[in-house]
């Protein structure tokens, strides 16, 4: 695994690669690596040729009082678990400077309406500005035929998706599972701010969407119910919801009786984390 730093040395070596008639798949991530992000670069390599993983915590996607300064960077850790895949071939990590020469309130952006203004996009405004813009940089410098993202981040890999068709980009977006810890709880980079105590309680934001998977499954129709109930659900289990909503899988809009596939999407406060989680339904 080589590892580089510029835009222009990643560009000279992922050249030689395509002319070797090499296909080229692309994991982008922040870092602090665990079973998740290693899940997304087992499926690059199955894939492709030749594996790109990029670590950049853009600055661009966080906002003012969110958790820039502190997000856990554990750089040594992350190269030898890639290395340990025996898969990636590069590891892009750019310096800040190199992403944004110009500063980042002069750098052009790239902004998908209406799917990035809710939800976390509600909670957390300018967020998905940040991430398209730089996901939109990274496949730019990067070029690859495939780029993989976790299906956790729900809401991201349908911005990602729609600015992929919006912007004609000629690269297939794949979506992966969830890794969880045993206890159910989505794999985060986020859930290290959590406490022992709260390893407890984190849990039930995946219980919730479990319970109310089921209900949808079993038959019950009133939506609002449901996520009434999983509100409760989780403010009895210690978390506080941001959000917890029953949504068209497609459009992300409010879900209707007609839909064939549903996901319900939700967010919760606990200590120091923002954990965020979702699940698929499929009516059949
Ligand atoms: P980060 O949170 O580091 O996540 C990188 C990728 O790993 C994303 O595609 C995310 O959905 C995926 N991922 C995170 N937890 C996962 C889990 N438990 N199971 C499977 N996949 C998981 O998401 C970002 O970084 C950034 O917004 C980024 C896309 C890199 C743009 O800056």
């Amino acid at each position: 695994m080589k590892i580089i730093h510029s835009i222009q040395e990643l560009r000279k070596e992922l050249h030689m690669r395509r002319f070797d008639k090499e296909r080229i798949s692309f994991v982008p991530t922040m870092g602090n690596l665990h079973e998740g992000h290693i899940s997304l670069i087992h499926k690059a390599a199955e894939k492709a040729d030749c594996v790109v993983a990029s670590i950049f915590v853009n600055p661009l996607q966080f906002g003012a009082h969110e958790d820039l300064e502190s997000y856990p960077s554990t750089p040594a850790e992350d190269e030898a678990q890639l290395i340990e895949t025996g898969s990636v071939d590069f590891l892009f990590r750019p310096r800040v400077e190199e992403i944004y020469p110009v500063g980042q309130e002069n750098h052009t952006i790239v902004e998908v309406p209406n799917i990035s203004d809710v939800y976390c996009g509600a909670s957390r405004p300018g967020h998905f500005r940040g991430v398209a813009t730089i996901v939109c940089k990274l496949l730019n410098i990067v070029q690859p035929d495939f780029a993989v993202f976790g299906n956790k981040d729900y809401q991201q890999l349908m911005v990602i998706r729609k600015m992929v068709e919006d912007l004609c980009l000629p690269v297939k977006i794949i979506g992966a599972d969830t890794a969880r810890a045993k206890s159910g709880l989505a794999l985060s980079s986020r859930n290290g701010y959590l406490t022992p105590e709260e390893l407890k309680i984190a849990p039930n934001l995946y219980k919730a969407l479990s319970q109310a998977k089921e209900a949808i499954l079993e038959g019950q129709a009133d939506i609002k119910g449901i996520e009434a109930r999983a509100n409760q659900f989780l403010e009895q289990a210690g978390l506080q919801p941001d959000y917890f909503d029953i949504c068209n899988g497609k459009t992300l809009e409010p879900a209707l009786k007609s839909d064939q596939q549903l996901v319900i999407l939700a967010a919760a406060y606990l200590g120091k984390a923002r954990l965020i989680d979702n699940i698929v339904v499929n009516a059949d």
